[in-house]
């Protein structure tokens, strides 16, 4: 029998060397370095680097390349107006698809694909991607948009952009922080959406318009929006016990728990978890932070030995909660957040690119030849009876 890797499961199709994990014993480093130590020690700015140069860059490099990304914050008129007409209502992953696409209409450079030019518009996308999210927010709720400031972090000034007010450093941090967790993650789905796209030799806007598609969905960067519905239809830390015992019980998925990868704690989630302990043991315990408390507890005793642990959204929402950002802008925070490891990829992939073509079983009828519209009633009948 021909072996099908269901979901691409353990199929290897190419080479890197940004990102590694160990599932088995909950490890990811970037570069070779500890996902903890990028989280402790680094900022978004310099990963992002590390990942488009695959190596960690000097103090003149990550100068020049924050002053470039500040630099390129601004977005047009053009798309502000864009994204002004959108529908309200809309989900901000929908606004953020057709931005980005119309970002590409806007850029004189991006049908070139060369390794030079696919890394300019990475950069550009890079630093634009907290201006397009935060206007579609502010367009969304009928408010005036917040110019850039280039005086502020890239994780500091998206705050300030969202909220209209400058986040303390403190919040700026913790921020960026999450956005260190986010920027690449191997071969996930939105990343080999990427891939697979660029392999055609499309630009980069394309590439980067289809993961953000591939983000969207719940399985993937929607999850952290999941578990926020979740805890709101839980309601209180006292009902957590018998909602997620009968949704085990009924065998119904948990929102962040489990991957494809990890059979053990996934370690992003365990530095949000010490994060969100820290606001919370700060600020009072909120609400959601002890009803994570009490679904992780159980989770890990009723599925930890068939692998399901939780993962890096379990957390993360409530620590953008106490940041004050709404639920509806947790997924394209992943996206602002991941577009450094989508371009990276992307870049590294297309360095030896060969494009991406699996194949299927087929497994459908043979032998047949087409039944003309006037006797195809009773074959239609048979088929259906
Ligand atoms: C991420 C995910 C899609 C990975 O799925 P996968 O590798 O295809 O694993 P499967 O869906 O085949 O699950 C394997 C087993 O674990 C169970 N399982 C997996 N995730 C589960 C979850 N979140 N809650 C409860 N059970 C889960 C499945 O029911 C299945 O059980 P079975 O063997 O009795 O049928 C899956 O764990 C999931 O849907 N998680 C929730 C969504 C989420 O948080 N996504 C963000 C990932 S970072």
């Amino acid at each position: 029998m021909t072996n099908i890797a269901k979901g691409l499961e353990g199929v290897l199709f190419t080479e890197s060397r940004l990102t590694f994990i160990n599932g088995t014993e909950g490890i990811l480093t970037h570069l070779g370095i500890p996902i903890q130590e990028w989280a402790e020690k680094s900022t978004f700015e310099e990963l992002s680097l590390a990942l488009l140069n695959g190596r960690l860059p000097s103090a003149d490099e990550l100068a020049a390349f924050d002053a470039e990304l500040k630099a390129n914050r601004t977005v047009s008129q053009q798309l502000l107006d864009v994204i002004a007409a959108m529908p309200k209502g809309v989900h901000p992953m929908q606004a953020l698809r057709t931005a980005v696409s119309y970002l590409g209409l806007l850029d004189p450079q991006a049908e070139e694909t060369t390794e030079e030019a696919r890394r300019a518009i990475s950069i550009r996308m890079i630093a634009q991607f907290p201006t397009v999210i935060a206007a579609i927010r502010r367009a969304q709720e009928g408010q005036e948009v917040v110019a850039p400031r280039t005086d502020l972090t890239h994780a500091g000034n998206f705050l300030y952009m969202l909220t209209g007010r400058e986040p303390s450093a403190e919040q700026a941090r913790l921020f960026d922080i999450a956005l260190v967790l986010h920027a690449d993650h191997g071969m996930n789905a939105s990343t080999f959406t990427a891939i697979a796209t660029s392999s055609t030799l499309s630009d980069m806007y394309s590439c980067i318009t289809s993961a953000i598609g591939a983000l969207k969905g719940p399985l993937h960067g929607g999850a952290n929006e999941a578990v926020m519905d979740m805890l709101d239809e839980i309601g209180s830390p006292e009902g957590a016990a018998d909602y997620i015992t009968g949704k085990l019980d009924r065998k119904e998925k948990i929102m962040g728990v489990g991957h494809r990868v990890y059979k053990y704690f996934d370690p992003r989630s365990r530095v949000l978890r010490d994060y969100a302990e820290h606001v919370a043991n700060k600020e009072g315990k909120s609400r959601y932070y002890q009803t994570l408390e009490t679904i992780e507890k159980i989770v890990v005793d009723r599925m930890g030995s068939k692998g399901i642990y939780p993962n890096v959204d379990f957390y993360s929402g409530t620590v953008y909660s106490d940041l004050g950002i709404g639920k509806e802008d947790f997924t394209p925070i992943f996206a602002l957040a991941r577009i450094s490891g989508w371009c990276a990829s992307v870049i590294e992939y297309t360095r030896d690119n060969r494009l991406l073509r699996p194949d299927a079983v087929y497994t459908g009828e043979t032998d047949r030849h087409y039944v003309g519209m006037e006797e195809r009633g009773s074959e239609l009948q048979a088929a259906e009876g």
